[in-house]
């Protein structure tokens, strides 16, 4: 696959498919000038940075990023490092969740997971080196002289406590606790909530922020992100049970088997089907406020819904 082809995503209205397809160019050219070429060393290292990456995800963060920021900035300019951020952030989350003694996946985004391909030493090594670099990219100069460096502080901030042990590692260790133990409702939306909610909320608030949103505006995205985030890890567990390997990229039926604490799993996948639709109804409200500016979100909502991968 080359550089820039991106992951083929299913079941999109056509200007959806066309705004995404652009954005994740622009990503994916932002993340090939930021992550040291493979030729670097240690080669082996960059080489497994670079092999996640360009996997092919879907770069869904970024571009909730990217249109939050266009839609109280006006324009794009400037928000691409803080896209690539979010997607190393992202993919080192996916690299650490699949390895052995956490989910113990063997494939990811349609290839073998980065420790089946290089060891577990070098994947966790390269899990690690793309948490740092999401944070060298948001406080390089090329980044921070475009915007006032207070509102870049606030960023970096977002990102940092929506990655780190009150949200998204969060999750991760209530996941991983919570295998083949009795969960509730309030464990599971604790669950998403943070594994997957917290990165999807900071994408919004980090691209609003950054734009220079005001409070009203941050309340707006913050909602709307919490809802969104927690319809998505749904259909993540839906898809778990019901989607097929070769469209997901990764294999399915895996949640059962290691008794993970999810929605389908709790109440069924009906049920769970009616809670995705409702989240996505209160984050359509939460945006209504945004009026037709915020058009593309209503796309992506609708697509959080019937997404196929
Ligand atoms: C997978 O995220 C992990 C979850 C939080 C459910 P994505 O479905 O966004 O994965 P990629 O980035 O497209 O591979
Ligand atoms: C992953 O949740 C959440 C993070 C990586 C933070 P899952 O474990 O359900 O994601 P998949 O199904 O492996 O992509
Ligand atoms: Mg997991
Ligand atoms: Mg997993
Ligand atoms: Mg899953």
């Amino acid at each position: 696959m080359s550089l820039l082809a991106g992951a083929r995503v299913d079941n999109l209205a056509p200007s959806l498919a066309e705004y995404m397809a652009e954005n994740r160019g622009f990503v994916d050219e932002a993340l090939d000038r930021y992550v040291p070429g493979a030729h670097n060393e240690p080669r082996l290292l960059h080489e497994a940075m670079r092999y996640s990456l360009f996997a092919g995800g879907k770069r869904l963060r970024p571009i909730l990023a990217i249109a939050s920021f266009e839609i109280v900035g006006d324009s794009n300019y400037g928000v691409m490092p803080l896209a690539a951020a979010l997607e190393c952030v992202h993919t080192y989350s996916l690299i650490h969740d699949d390895l052995p003694a956490m989910d113990d996946d063997d494939l990811r985004r349609g290839k073998p997971t980065s420790h089946k391909k290089y060891g577990e030493a070098v994947a966790i090594l390269a899990g690690d080196a793309l948490i740092t670099l999401a944070f060298e990219i948001l406080s390089s100069p090329e980044f921070t002289r475009m915007f006032p460096h207070g509102r870049v502080l606030a960023v970096i901030r977002d990102v940092a406590q929506a990655s780190g042990s009150t949200g998204l590692i969060a999750g991760q260790v209530w996941d991983m606790w919570f295998e083949g133990r009795v969960a509730d409702e309030q464990a599971v939306n604790r669950i998403i909530l943070n594994k997957t909610g917290a990165l999807i909320r900071s994408s919004l608030t980090s691209g609003a922020r950054l734009a220079g949103a005001n409070l009203p505006q941050l309340k707006i995205f913050s909602i709307y992100g919490e809802k969104l985030g927690m319809a998505f890890q749904i259909r993540d567990d839906l898809l778990d049970l019901e989607g097929d390997t070769e469209r997901l990229g990764k294999n399915v039926q895996k949640d059962v088997k290691r008794g993970k604490a999810t929605y389908p799993s709790l109440f069924g996948a009906d049920k769970a089907r009616n809670m995705i639709d409702n989240l996505l109804s209160e984050a359509a409200n939460a945006i209504e406020p945004l009026g037709k500016r915020a058009d593309t979100l209503r796309l992506l909502t609708e697509y959080i819904g019937q997404r196929m991968n």
